[in-house]
């Protein structure tokens, strides 16, 4: 028998840039849950494929290079082909990469299980963009994240900056354009809110006021 649909999951998904991951990891630590960050798989299949030469839609390849990643987590650090690929994974081309290959639906079947894997005692929280509706969609807890483009860039590029990786405002801004109209129009797992989620604009909010919406609503769901 499979007790993990047990197992209370919290979703939220949204756009490139939305603060989503600031967000899911808040969550799941004033919640003392597990926390998916399911972006960084098709992270790691792109940038296998930039790597390897694979071209981005050689729909066998890549999925052949999905079902056989063996990463390795250490804390925050991550390992793949005993390479360090922590801030690699992070990279705007590879963001690029991950929504091409995201697009195949061989690459998705393939990642389907280690994401759904995630889910274990006491309670999980899983960002990405089919989050409530494709891997988890028993979830107690849906949140859907938007921001607009511009605040969106502006975010990105901050980060980016910070972790010492090269980043230029417009081509950005032309990038997470690119990268949302993809996720979203795809015909496999598109980006779009689950039924009944919470729906959070956060270009004018700070990360503690979005933390603190999203904490009371999953609160009173995990409570019923
Ligand atoms: O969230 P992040 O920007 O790291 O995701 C990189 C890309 O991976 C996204 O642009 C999207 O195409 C893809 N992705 C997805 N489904 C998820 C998570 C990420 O298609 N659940």
């Amino acid at each position: 028998m499979n007790f993990s649909t047990n197992i209370p999951v919290v979703t939220i998904d949204g756009p490139a840039a939305s603060g989503k991951g600031t967000l899911a990891a808040a969550l799941a630590a004033a919640l003392g849950f597990h926390l998916l960050d399911s972006g960084i798989f098709y992270r790691m299949v792109g940038w296998k494929a930039l790597e390897g030469g694979v071209s981005l839609d050689d729909e066998a390849a890549l999925a052949r290079l999905a079902a056989g990643l063996q990463p390795r987590f250490d804390g925050e650090t991550i390992w793949l082909d005993g390479r360090e690929v922590t801030l690699a994974l992070r990279r705007q081309e590879v963001g690029t990469a991950a929504s091409k290959v995201a697009a195949l639906a061989a690459v998705r079947a393939a990642l389907f299980q280690a994401q759904r894997a995630a889910r274990r005692a006491p309670g999980l929280v899983a960002d990405g963009r089919d989050m409530g509706t494709v891997v988890f969609p028993d979830a107690v807890c849906k949140i859907f994240i938007t921001a607009g483009v511009e605040a969106r860039a502006q975010r990105r590029h901050k980060q980016l900056i910070e972790k010492g990786l090269p980043s230029n405002i417009s081509t950005l801004l032309q990038e997470i354009g690119e990268r949302d109209a993809r996720d979203a129009g795809r015909d496999v797992a598109p980006l779009k809110a689950a039924p009944g989620a919470l729906e959070i604009d956060t270009t004018k909010l700070d990360a503690a006021t979005v933390l603190a919406q999203g904490l009371a609503y999953c609160r009173a769901r995990l409570e019923r």
